[in-house]
């Protein structure tokens, strides 16, 4: 197994928020204008809300942090519900506080302000079901650039959970493998048993883009999992 993989012992998802919160804080009273790739999805709102709660405690300041949106579904009108940028600004801009935000949008747009901004300093990921990283979906080499996708029939039942009977949009954009694994570093949360055979291939099994998530071990990861997702 490689290196910097935390399986915290108490299974609580309060473990991770707190870990996930303690890891990300550091960086941020160290670099208080950190970039910040966002991860949306379960796994990491517990972190959130646990910085969420240090910023109004007044014990971290996120305000000169820049949130860098991990992936977005194609075809919403705007203000629909289902928008990733939307859950991305409730759940980690609006209660952190931040003044900054690189949406994605456009392909094109999206990488030049990554290239004006020095790239990414830390990517706070999730572990899809079938080893996706944002929506790069297997197959998904290194080299995968920020590009519009069709989601797998695996993420698309995966995100039926996130949103109460409404129909999972087919097509996405994503920020490529190139920006997740130029990160600076990387933090990989995963959470419960259904992640368990797809964190130990990510982890321990051959690098493929069948698997996205192999190719973080190129990184400096740190995986922050609990007992029920330990391979
Ligand atoms: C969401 C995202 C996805 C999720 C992954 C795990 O922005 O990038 O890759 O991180 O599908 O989702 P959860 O955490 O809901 O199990």
């Amino acid at each position: 197994m490689s290196a910097g993989v935390q399986i915290l012992p108490d299974a609580q998802a309060l473990a991770l928020a707190g870990a996930g919160a303690d890891w990300l804080a550091r960086r941020i009273e160290h670099k208080p204008d950190l970039t910040i790739l966002v991860a949306t999805g379960q796994t990491p709102m517990g972190m959130y809300a646990a910085l969420a709660a240090r910023v109004q405690a007044g014990t971290l300041d996120c305000s000169r942090v820049t949130a860098v949106q991990l992936d977005e579904y194609v075809g919403l009108e705007p203000g629909d519900p289902r928008s990733l940028s939307g859950w991305m600004e409730r759940a980690f801009v609006v209660p952190l506080g931040l003044r900054n935000v690189v949406p994605l949008d456009d392909p094109a747009t999206f990488t030049a302000r990554l290239r004006d901004l020095g790239g990414v300093d830390v990517a706070i990921l999730g572990l899809g079901p079938n080893g996706h990283l944002g929506f790069n979906e297997p197959p998904s080499g290194p080299d995968a650039p920020t590009r519009e996708v069709t989601l797998t029939p695996e993420s698309v039942a995966s995100n039926r959970g996130y949103w109460d009977g409404l129909a999972v949009p087919t097509h996405a954009i994503t920020a490529g493998m190139d920006v997740i694994l130029a990160a600076r570093e990387t933090l990989l949360l995963v959470s419960g048993a259904h992640k368990r055979a797809i964190l130990g291939a990510a982890l321990d099994g051959p690098e493929t883009p069948d698997v996205p998530a192999s190719f973080l071990r190129r990184t400096a990861l740190t995986v922050l999992a609990d007992r029920d997702a330990r391979p």
